[in-house]
């Protein structure tokens, strides 16, 4: 099969001054893609800017011989993301691929956590997804073309200590994802989740010093570049990397149990009496959307 190619593409990554964001772009830029680099310069917990981040990776991709654009706005601000599609728009003329990587930490725990701690967290991650794939979509519908990432994590696919504001905001990327892929899949946008594990510098001081190497950034590139491939159409799912480790993760259902007659009153001893099959995954069934939940209520929903 032929290799997977990008020429002729322009692709936006969000945070791609450093870390994954970064590996994504250059990478991207190898397989013959336009990168628009965007990065705001800031530290792990949000602070400052610089424009050194951006630059230096717009530099290196120019140095393998590939075309890329810097842009320093931030994610978090409508106006940021209409200027960080404007600049893919101005420079290469199209937008076919968008990485919303970006990303801060404000770690603490949840009784601790400030007012600022959270609205940080959840303007960047979440707000900052709104703030560019708007514009991105309002282009790739015309286009009739678009592959979009969302950056989820593991913090809130599964939950991790310290973090309600990163795991909310992680979790809110996949609803975003479960509900945008159904107004978008007719035009060939593909949406993706990715919940990627690697050495950085927002994880370097909770992972080992050994992992240095083996949680490279790079390990979690290949999936990502595949799914931002034109011969991709899978859309709606989220994927977990790592270290080379490729997986997928997925919200299910079990199926439950009907209680009642949908008229009489259900005591709250049914529900007691009934939970081992309330709480039961097993034969689980994933869904593509919400509307598809009212089959498990079809045997109480039918006309007698
Ligand atoms: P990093 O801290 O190395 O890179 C993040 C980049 O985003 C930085 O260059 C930063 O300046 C930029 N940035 C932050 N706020 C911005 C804003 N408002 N506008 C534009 N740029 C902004 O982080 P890393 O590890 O590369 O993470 C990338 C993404 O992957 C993040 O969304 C992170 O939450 C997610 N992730 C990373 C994990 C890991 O193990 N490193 C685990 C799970 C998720």
């Amino acid at each position: 099969m032929a290799d997977i190619r990008f020429d002729g593409r322009v692709a936006v990554v969000t945070g791609a001054g450093a870390g994954i964001g970064r590996i994504y772009a250059l990478e991207l830029a190898k397989r013959g893609a336009k990168i628009v680099v965007n990065d705001l310069g800031v530290a792990r917990d949000g602070s400052g800017s610089s424009r050194s981040a951006a630059e230096v990776v717009v530099e290196e991709i120019k140095k393998m011989g590939g075309k890329a654009v810097a842009n320093y706005d931030s994610v978090s601000t409508m106006e940021g993301g209409k200027n960080i599609i404007k600049a893919g728009l101005d420079a290469f003329g199209r937008i076919d691929i968008l990485i919303n990587n970006a990303g801060i930490l404000r770690d603490k725990t949840f009784h601790k956590m400030t007012e600022d701690d959270w609205d940080m967290v959840i303007s960047v991650h979440l707000k900052g997804a709104f703030c560019v794939t708007q514009p991105a979509i309002a282009y790739m519908r015309e286009a009739g073309y678009g592959r979009i990432i969302f950056t989820s994590s593991t913090s809130g696919l599964y939950g991790n200590f310290g973090q309600v504001n990163y795991a909310a905001a992680k979790m809110g990327l996949v609803g975003m994802m479960n509900a945008l892929k159904l107004e978008v899949a007719k035009y060939d946008i593909m949406i993706n989740t990715i919940a990627p594990n690697a050495w950085s510098r927002m994880t370097q001081d909770i992972f080992p010093p050994e992992f240095e190497q083996r949680m490279a950034p790079q390990f979690n590139s290949p999936l990502v570049l595949y799914l931002c491939a034109e011969e991709c159409k899978h859309t709606g799912m989220i994927f977990v990397s790592g270290a080379g480790w490729f997986g997928r993760t997925a919200l299910v259902s079990g199926n439950g149990v009907c209680t009642g007659n949908a008229s009489r009153e259900i005591a709250v001893e049914e529900v007691r009496d009934n939970f081992d099959k309330i709480i039961s995954i097993e034969g689980a069934t994933m869904h593509n959307s919400g509307a598809e939940i009212f089959q498990y209520m079809t045997p109480l929903l039918s006309p007698k």
